[in-house]
């Protein structure tokens, strides 16, 4: 039986991270979460600026991003009662799939909005990705210290192009640099902003009740206006549901503005109150849920420590049940050997610690000799492997060729690191030596290069390669299997763990071949 002060651990833990389109806020919003949380002084600290728009060969400003990144890939923070872990995404689109597996991590999503753009491309992409979960979404309207479109054609157009219904908590008062404040429809109170308080926080003004004649003083003409529109908005919106909200059918939607620090703390409150708790996740052989007292977690990241101090390789476990003891004995599932760990890390706020205890819900940071790939199940001796931890195809290929020919063993090892890395994905040819480098966005093939000379002192370059698309294969008659093996051998190949890869030069080329061989599964993503 769990004692209560584990189930209190559990309860008390809510894991999120936030999906947006680059320039939306996600950074900034971090900072005010952290600020809030107690971990940051001043606000401001998280990164340094962004350069924007990468070059495609601006590998320093990658790197560095890296480098801070790992450090802030997962920060915990107490809020209220609460244990809050705040995953971070990579900005850049060309990493989207180390944005997917980080979703596979949370329990649930803050999606935040540029109110001034409204809806935009990658937001619509990562809440495709949430949706396979059915992740519960609260939604951030941001950037309310400017001229935004219309609140209700913004919300019309969440409810329309992402498919969820909204239910606002908070409604604004004017924009930009009439931007008095939010109403919070729940707690029938206003709360009014004050500019120049972004960096601190500061008490603000809360006046009670909608019919409350210093409203009137305080907002003048605005307070009638805010009483008409609330009627329609009323009407016209989604009351909050719990239900809805958990199964990922509604959200609720707070207006503000990250760098004004104003509407962070509401969406908070709304976090800890009604976003779940760590919850359970699939394996192979049965559901595990949450508050079972045996440990288990499975790796979703694998990053390489650009801290020339530590340089080694960290993965990134999220607990899936039970607690993680300093010392104790886990099972690496996948290769069915125990091992002692006791130096797992934990991500105060940015700030590497190493860890007594963990719970459900929480990441945990392994250190990594070569021996974990994305995916891997930690159990406490059961075998069992957690499921939906996808590997996406890619779609861009390139053959990597060696300028000094002697150093084969070297790249070969980078190249199936990076691969267990996630960072790029690596197919070799069943009838040559060729080396295909395979990637879903272009700015991975630059990081493989740099990275190989500076982690493998490996000189590589690129050359074309004829290939369109690569497709897992599987099929349940080995028989089957093996013939095909045999007959469509100039096609196959083995990615960076062994598994049998079509690479196809065309599109057509694809599709012949999958009518062909009707008893064989093409795969577009692979299970870790
Ligand atoms: P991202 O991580 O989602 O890419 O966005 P980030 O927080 O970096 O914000 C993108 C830009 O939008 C930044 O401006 C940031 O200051 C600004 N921003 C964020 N929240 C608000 C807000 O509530 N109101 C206004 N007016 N701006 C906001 P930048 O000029 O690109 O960078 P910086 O010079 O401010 O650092």
């Amino acid at each position: 039986m769990a004692d209560s002060n584990f189930v209190n651990e559990i309860n008390k833990r809510r894991t999120f991270a936030i999906i947006s389109h680059p320039d939306a806020g996600k950074t900034t919003i971090t900072e005010k979460v952290l600020l809030f949380g107690n971990a940051l002084q001043v606000a401001g600290t998280v990164k340094g600026k962004k350069s924007g728009q990468h070059a495609k060969s601006d590998w320093m400003e990658m790197e560095k991003e890296r480098g801070i990144s790992v450090t802030t890939s997962v920060m915990q923070f107490p809020y209220q009662d609460h244990l809050v872990n705040l995953l971070d995404t990579p900005g850049h689109e060309d990493f989207s799939e180390d944005t997917y597996r980080t979703l596979t991590a949370v329990d649930s999503c803050l999606m935040v909005i540029d109110s001034a753009k409204g809806v935009e491309a990658r937001t619509i992409k990562l809440m495709e990705v949430t949706r396979l979960r059915d992740t519960p979404i609260i939604t951030f309207m941001n950037k309310l210290d400017r001229d935004i479109r219309d609140p209700i054609e913004l919300l019309d157009e969440v409810e329309e192009v992402l498919n969820i219904k909204c239910a606002p908590i908070t409604w604004p008062i004017g924009m930009g640099k009439e931007f008095k404040g939010v109403y919070h429809l729940l707690r029938d109170e206003t709360i009014l902003y004050a500019t120049g308080q972004g960096h601190t926080i500061q008490d603000s003004r809360i006046i009670k009740g909608l019919d409350n004649p210093e409203l009137d003083d305080a907002i003048g003409s605005y307070a009638d206006e805010l009483r008409d529109m609330l009627e329609l908005v009323q009407g016209a919106s989604h009351e909050f549901d719990q239900d809805a909200f958990l199964a990922g059918e509604l959200t609720p939607v707070f207006f503000g503005t990250a760098l004004g620090n104003f509407g962070v703390d509401h969406m908070l409150d709304g976090l800890v109150k009604w976003a779940p708790k760590p919850q359970g996740r699939e394996s192979d052989a049965r559901f595990v849920g949450a508050d079972e007292t045996k440990f288990s977690g499975f790796v979703f990241k694998i990053q390489a420590n650009m801290d020339p101090k530590h340089r080694d390789r960290i993965a990134f476990c999220r607990i899936v049940s039970g607690k993680y003891e300093k010392g104790m004995k886990m099972r690496h599932t996948r290769i069915g050997k125990d091992v002692r760990i006791s130096d797992a890390l934990t991500f105060l706020a940015g700030d590497r610690a190493l860890l007594e205890e963990a719970y459900a819900g929480d990441i945990i940071g392994l250190h990594n000799h070569g021996s974990i790939q994305i995916g891997d199940t930690f159990s406490a001796g059961e075998d069992f492997r957690f499921t939906g931890i996808p590997n996406f195809a890619p779609e861009l290929f390139k053959r990597i060729r060696l300028k000094d020919p002697l150093k084969m063993k070297q790249l070969q090892k980078g190249l199936i690191q990076l691969s267990e890395e996630g960072a790029v994905q690596v197919f070799r040819p069943l009838i040559n030596n060729d080396l295909i480098v395979g990637a879903v966005g272009v700015l991975q093939f630059d990081v493989v290069v740099a990275r190989l000379k500076a982690e493998y002192n490996v000189d590589a370059i690129y050359e074309h390669v004829n290939v369109a698309t690569a497709r897992w294969v599987s099929c349940d008659d080995a028989r089957k299997l093996d013939e095909f093996r045999r007959k469509a051998e100039v096609n196959l190949a083995l990615d960076g763990g062994d598994n049998l890869t079509y690479i196809a030069p065309t599109m057509v080329n694809l599709q012949l071949s999958q009518e062909r061989y009707p008893d064989i599964v093409f795969h577009t993503t692979r299970e870790h």
